[in-house]
């Protein structure tokens, strides 16, 4: 056990974590949403929920990983031996599977539209939404090319994570993070300087809460978890390569502080372009990959700024896609003995081969599409961030207040840190919080879907 690795500093770690949080998730999913959702108003309770329910479960996942030096499976047999909690760390290695499959696919897009941009493929785009909606639909839904790219994007994952958490997740979290806040600092700059271009302040910072509707509520919840890649054992598998003189607060607060900001960085970059070329700010999923490449030509120097806006949302879902897979490859080695070689590129192939299946379900692959009256790709997301991630982060915080115990979590918690006082009354009342706020959310989607009716929403 003790030859188990570690990362090599704790800026090193810092980058991995984040990066695991700064992904598709910051880039793609959240614009669109607060797009959809009255801006201001959407961004606010997102902030809210990233502290209420994010902070202390990213806390204890650090928390339990260093504690046990086990990724979940091991970490929930190591703290309640003999029990059924080690189910927890099965569901986040199902969770890893899930997630992974869809977002390789997603991850391969924006590879291509990379390219697209970079061999001036959007000039034709120029201000013309419906061609390039078409041209995307056509491009998503063909059974072969964004396979193709998804492959590519899913062999990079496999090859970072089968050199080690030092010489892999680690080398490349400190090249690609601060690649990723350099990039967006200057689409940021350019967007804000263009004519009208501060709009998006406005429309990002300034609520106007009858925007609000309780289904945004539910929405942004779920997306804290989505975002800070909890409730899967993410944040545990990280945490296990730690040594024990880190202070897990300000780490933890870290990671929140540099996914936040990516957030909004990206949130202004992207709507200041939206509003300074009048584009509409709640076109959904396609703000980022229709609505952008119909925008990029008309800037000066369009065809740099749109290869590097797909270069860095591509390096985001990179360090995300490793840090799930990391997950399952962590169970193998943990769990099976298996080396790190065989359970990467094992499980990497097969992740690639659910991913397919997703990938062709946008168009050559509709026999699922037609039984379920979803595509096999949103229901795969559905699963993921409405269900599996929040039963998996409000089960850890249970299982903290009832079989752990809080005295030993903040045993654990405290070594490393400087000031040892903290108040295991209000640990408990935090975790309560959070166990509830996400059990209510949960319970509102369930009795929607049998219902009909929702108690919110
Ligand atoms: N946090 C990542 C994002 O925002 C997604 C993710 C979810 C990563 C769960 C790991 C685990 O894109």
């Amino acid at each position: 056990m003790n030859n188990r690795e570690q990362w090599g500093s704790r800026i090193g770690f810092i980058l991995a974590a984040s990066g695991s949080a700064v992904g598709l998730g910051n880039i793609w999913k959240y614009p669109h949403m607060a797009g959809e959702n009255g801006g201001a108003a959407f961004t606010v309770i997102y902030l809210i929920c990233i502290l209420i329910v994010g902070l202390p479960i990213v806390i204890a996942e650090f928390v339990i990983g260093r504690k046990t030096q086990l990724s979940p499976v091991g970490a929930f047999k190591a703290l309640a031996p003999n029990t059924n909690w080690k189910f927890v760390g099965v569901l986040g290695v199902c969770a890893a599977f899930v997630i992974l499959s869809f977002y390789g696919v997603v991850g391969g897009w924006t590879l291509r539209y990379t390219m697209l941009s970079l061999f001036g493929g959007f000039v034709k785009f120029s201000g013309n939404p419906e061609l390039a909606g078409g041209q995307f639909k056509s491009f998503i839904s063909n059974p072969i090319n964004p396979v193709f790219w998804q492959i590519i994007f899913m062999t990079l994952t496999t090859m970072v994570i089968v050199k080690g958490v030092k010489g892999g997740i680690e080398k490349w979290a400190k090249i690609m993070m601060p690649a990723i806040l350099v990039i967006l600092g200057v689409l940021m700059f350019r967007g804000l300087t263009l004519p009208n271009g501060t709009k998006a302040l406005e429309f990002l910072f300034l609520p106007k809460f009858e925007d609000l509707t309780a289904s945004s509520i539910v929405l942004a919840l779920g997306h804290a978890f989505f975002t800070l890649s909890l409730g899967m054992g993410t944040m545990i598998t990280y945490g296990s390569y730690l040594s024990r003189d880190q202070n897990l607060l300000t780490s933890a607060l870290w990671v929140i502080l540099l996914d936040t900001v990516i957030a909004i960085m990206a949130g202004v970059a992207i709507f200041a372009t939206v509003f300074a070329l009048g584009a509409n700010p709640d076109s959904g999923p396609g703000l980022i990959f229709v609505a952008l490449p119909t925008i990029f030509p008309q800037i000066a120097g369009g065809t740099l700024w749109g290869a590097l806006f797909f270069f860095l949302l591509f390096m985001a879902a990179l360090t995300s896609a490793i840090s799930i897979l990391e997950v399952i490859t962590a169970y193998f080695i943990d769990e099976k003995d298996w080396s790190r070689e065989k359970a990467t590129v094992t499980f990497g192939s097969f992740v690639t081969i659910v991913g397919i299946f997703c990938s062709m379900s946008m168009g050559g692959f509709n026999d699922f599409n037609t039984i379920f009256n979803i595509s096999f790709f949103d229901f795969l997301d559905y699963l993921s961030s409405k269900y599996m991630l929040p039963i998996g982060g409000m089960l850890t915080a249970l299982f903290i207040l009832m079989k752990w115990g809080v005295d030993d979590f903040i045993r654990e918690l405290v070594t490393g840190m400087e000031n040892k006082n903290i108040d295991p009354f209000v640990v408990k009342v935090l975790f309560i919080i959070s166990a509830l706020v996400v059990g209510f959310i949960i319970s509102n989607e369930i009795i929607a879907i049998i219902t009909g009716n929702p108690i919110v929403g």
